[in-house]
């Protein structure tokens, strides 16, 4: 007994002796490897000449598999769509098991199940989604690309919750300042009196926007290093994902009158100014918001969608996030989002997912105080402006209304 104890501890020992031999030397490999590679654009993949020899590469399989084992360890919460039955005894399992770290599992124990009509609504958007992706008739630009493909930058609206097994694509202008909210106290990145803090209302408004608050897909290439991209996939393939959208005319709309309607002295001088100078005729635009505004030298909603529809716009740089599409923040078609919703409907949807996450005993959603933005009042902001860019906006944001199940504005493109 005292020999076959001391072969098999030799064995774990020399077993993980290897393992920490292969990282040494993978940080090695990897660290030349970086400079041999171009960044990766998306486009036909042209073949790379063979890589460097490469002693052990034999070995990634198994090493990569040894990772997943050993990643699939703290993603246990088989997250997905759980059943309407809740086991009522899991609190006490975890509990045996407490030693390593075990993701928590608040669970509330529902009587009565999620309504059917909820359900088939979720259905019937992740079927649209997987349907339009499908379909070659709708293309837009990295529609076709591969998720390994997505340049690093663009999933910085990504935030991760190791906690519950929680992924949230957050989009600007779609009641993301809650959601961010909920995902603060959820990860409990935010300590109150040496307690993690549990209101989601109590967190001040410029902590719920600061990105050192939440932990992005973009940051795991500083964590994880080269296998930021792999970590994340297993992540995607694990976890629960949401998103939450809205009209997109409605949403254009709304960021408008978020920072251009109101002082914002950062928006007045990186987008405003821009505006009144190529639009309005204003060579030399006011130096502050708050000038401008006794002035009354604001752009139009004409004036944003022009800038919009400027070809220019995006040479200088990407749309800002407020107006960048949903489909170029969120990448819908590489990312299987388990949970669609829509600020429509944001109350149901907003419990609905509560429920599905189990979280629904420890966050509630807040509920909005202020006046949403209603879609009634689309024809009145579109009515200065010319169908024909109508027309264009419309191409332009055409495939988040393909996407997500919003019909074409009839009465403000045919007139
Ligand atoms: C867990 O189960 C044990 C028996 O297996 C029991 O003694 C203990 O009270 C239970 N704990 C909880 C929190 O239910
Ligand atoms: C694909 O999209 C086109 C319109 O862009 C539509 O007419 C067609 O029915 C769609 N195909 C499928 C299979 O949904
Ligand atoms: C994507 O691929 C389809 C065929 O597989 C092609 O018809 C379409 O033009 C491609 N779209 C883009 C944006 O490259
Ligand atoms: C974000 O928070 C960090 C520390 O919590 C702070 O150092 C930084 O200044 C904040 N950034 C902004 C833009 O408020
Ligand atoms: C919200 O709208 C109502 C009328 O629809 C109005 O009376 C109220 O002042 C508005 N509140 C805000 C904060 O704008």
């Amino acid at each position: 007994m005292g020999t076959s104890r001391m072969f098999r501890i030799f064995v774990v020992l020399g077993s993980a002796f290897m393992i920490l031999l292969i990282i040494i030397y993978w940080d090695d490999v990897g660290a030349a490897h970086l400079y041999l590679h171009t960044p990766v654009s998306p486009g036909p993949k042209v073949p790379h000449p063979p890589p460097q020899p490469r002693p052990h590469t034999t070995r990634t399989p198994s090493f990569l598999s040894d990772i997943d084992a050993f990643v699939n360890q703290f993603l246990e919460p088989g997250t997905g769509e759980p059943t309407d039955t809740v086991p009522v005894d899991s609190s006490n399992q975890s509990e045996k098991s407490e030693e390593r770290y075990v993701p928590r599992r608040e669970w509330k124990i529902h009587l009565t199940p999620v309504a059917a009509e909820l359900r088939e609504r979720q259905e019937k958007r992740r079927r649209l989604l997987q349907e339009v992706c499908a379909n070659d008739s709708v293309s837009f630009p990295g529609k076709n690309r591969s998720f390994d493909d997505i340049p690093n930058k663009e999933l910085d609206h990504l935030i991760v919750d190791d906690r519950h097994g929680i992924i949230y694509c957050y989009v600007p202008k779609v009641a993301c300042s809650n959601w961010k909210r909920i995902m603060i106290v959820l990860s409990e990145s935010l300590q109150q009196d040496g307690a993690p803090q549990r209101d989601p209302l109590a967190i001040p408004r410029d902590l719920v926007h600061n990105s050192s608050m939440h932990f992005t897909f973009n940051k795991f290439w500083k964590r994880y290093g080269k296998f930021a991209k792999h970590l994340m996939k297993v992540k995607l393939k694990k976890y629960t994902k949401f998103l939450f959208v809205r009209d997109p005319f409605v949403r254009l709309i709304s960021a408008y009158r978020n920072k251009f309607e109101m002082r914002n002295e950062d928006f007045y001088r990186r987008f405003a100014q821009v505006m009144l100078r190529r639009y309005a005729n204003q060579p030399t635009p006011p130096a502050s918001v708050d000038e401008a505004f006794a002035l009354g030298a604001r752009p139009s909603f004409s004036h944003f969608t022009q800038y919009l529809l400027d070809p220019q716009t995006e040479k200088d740089m990407p749309f800002n996030e407020h107006w960048r599409q949903v489909y170029r923040l969120c990448h819908p078609c590489q990312i299987q989002y388990d949970f669609v919703g829509h600020l429509e409907t944001a109350e149901e949807d907003a419990e609905h997912l509560l429920r599905l996450l189990r979280v629904d005993n420890v966050v509630e959603f807040p509920t909005s105080q202020r006046n949403l933005t209603a879609s009634s009042w689309e024809t009145d902001w579109f009515g200065p402006v010319p169908v024909e860019a109508r027309r264009q906006l419309y191409k332009l944001y055409e495939p988040d209304f393909r996407l997500f199940g919003y019909d074409r504005p009839e009465s403000i493109l045919n007139e």
